[in-house]
């Protein structure tokens, strides 16, 4: 059994408001090990409340605390059955780190919420828990996004190859770990969210399978080129973005409204190619390989596009970096928290922007 101090919960809940990604990890060795996972999908309740709280509307105060407390028990269920899974005990365990759910992230106004009730996830679990991790970062000037990227530097960084790590959440983000260079990393721009959106209004389902969808329709070079005039693709990093930059009405602003739905799958599936490829292109030269993770990397037509797009570069999925694709984040929020309980930095200013190095989050002990 590893020492107490180095099993860690993290606990992943992004932007695609797919649910809550669960892991149990032992940082006792050279590399993290993942010794259980668990994934809580948010019932149609949790998700739309969340949906919801992404726009201004009435009763926000209320909703929110209402939401919180509804999060922190999807939260502890998730970290009941990782353990369970593990056969670990909460007292083995030295701490949970919960990114909670993004409703607003509005680094240039100086705030991000993440909704949660740490209080009341600590009472539920017996664990301490990390939370609020974005926000030291913004109080320092940064974006408080991304913050995985100086855990993909420490997992995946190679002193041999130029790697780029994609994370394709909801909003995806891109780390460039080149040898010898300080380490880079910013939002691309939208990963998933359009392409679940769409699908859902369309066929009532939650994301488009394999992008099976998308293959069948073309690309509508118009709208695409509506699309890709959004300022925040051409903007400098550091830069990160949410549902509040690229959303529904987003896309409805750019739509003659006579388009055929699949062909704005496949349209909404070039964007999200081109966000990350041409990003690529601009600000990380010619990497060697670039390891997707995150949902997006499920996407075989995704995947397929994102290759084409970068033809010197091998694209391939973390899992066969031993970090399997969809527990990347969740593992790096343990990760994050294992840094905080050791008064460690988490952000890396040249990625973030922020004045300095932090400690990241509040801690609620056990
Ligand atoms: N088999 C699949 N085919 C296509 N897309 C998938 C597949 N599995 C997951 N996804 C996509 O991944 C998303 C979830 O990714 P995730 O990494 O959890 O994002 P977030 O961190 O924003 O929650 C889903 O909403 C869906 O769009
Ligand atoms: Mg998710």
């Amino acid at each position: 059994m590893a020492p107490a101090a180095a099993l860690f919960v993290g606990l992943m809940s992004g932007t695609s408001l797919d649910g809550v990604d669960a892991v149990l990890v032992d940082f006792s060795g050279s590399h993290p090990r993942t010794l259980a996972t668990f994934w809580l999908p948010y019932s149609p309740e949790v998700r739309n409340q969340a949906l919801q709280l992404q726009a201004t509307g009435n009763d926000e105060i209320r909703s929110a605390a209402h939401l919180s407390n509804q999060l922190a028990n999807c939260y502890a269920h998730a970290v009941r059955e990782v353990l369970a899974a593990a056969g670990t005990t909460p007292e083995q365990v030295a701490a949970v780190g919960c990114h909670g759910q993004t409703i607003r992230h509005q680094p240039a106004a100086g705030y991000t919420v993440q909704l949660n009730n740490p209080a009341l996830l600590s009472e539920l679990t017996g664990i301490t828990v990390v939370a609020d991790f974005r926000s030291r970062d913004i109080a320092a000037g940064g974006q408080g996004a991304p913050l995985v990227p100086a855990f993909h530097a420490a997992v995946f960084g190679d002193p041999r190859q130029h790697r780029v790590i994609l994370n394709v959440g909801g909003i995806a983000n891109l780390t460039d770990l080149k040898p010898g260079s300080p380490v880079r990393g910013f939002d691309c721009g939208p990963g998933n969210l359009l392409l679940d959106a769409w699908i859902e209004r369309h066929q009532g389902l939650r994301y488009d399978e394999a992008g099976n969808w998308a293959r069948q329709g073309r690309v509508i070079t118009g709208l695409l080129t509506r699309l890709r005039a959004d300022t925040y693709f051409s903007a400098d990093p550091p830069k990160s973005c949410g549902r509040d930059d690229f959303n529904m009405p987003w896309l409805e602003s750019h739509l003659a409204g006579d388009e055929a739905p699949a062909d704005v799958q496949a349209t909404l599936l070039e964007l999200s190619a081109l966000a990350a490829a041409r990003a690529v292109e601009q600000w990380c030269g010619h990497p060697d390989a670039m390891f997707v993770c995150g949902g997006g990397a499920r996407n075989d037509a995704l995947m397929a596009r994102l290759q084409q797009l970068l033809p010197g570069c091998r694209v391939a999925n973390t899992d066969i970096l031993g970090q399997p694709a969809d527990w990347v984040e969740a593992v790096a929020f343990a990760w994050l928290a294992s840094r905080t309980l050791r008064g460690e930095a988490g952000n890396l200013p040249e990625v973030t922007g922020a004045r300095g190095p932090r400690v990241l989050g509040a801690i609620y002990p056990r």
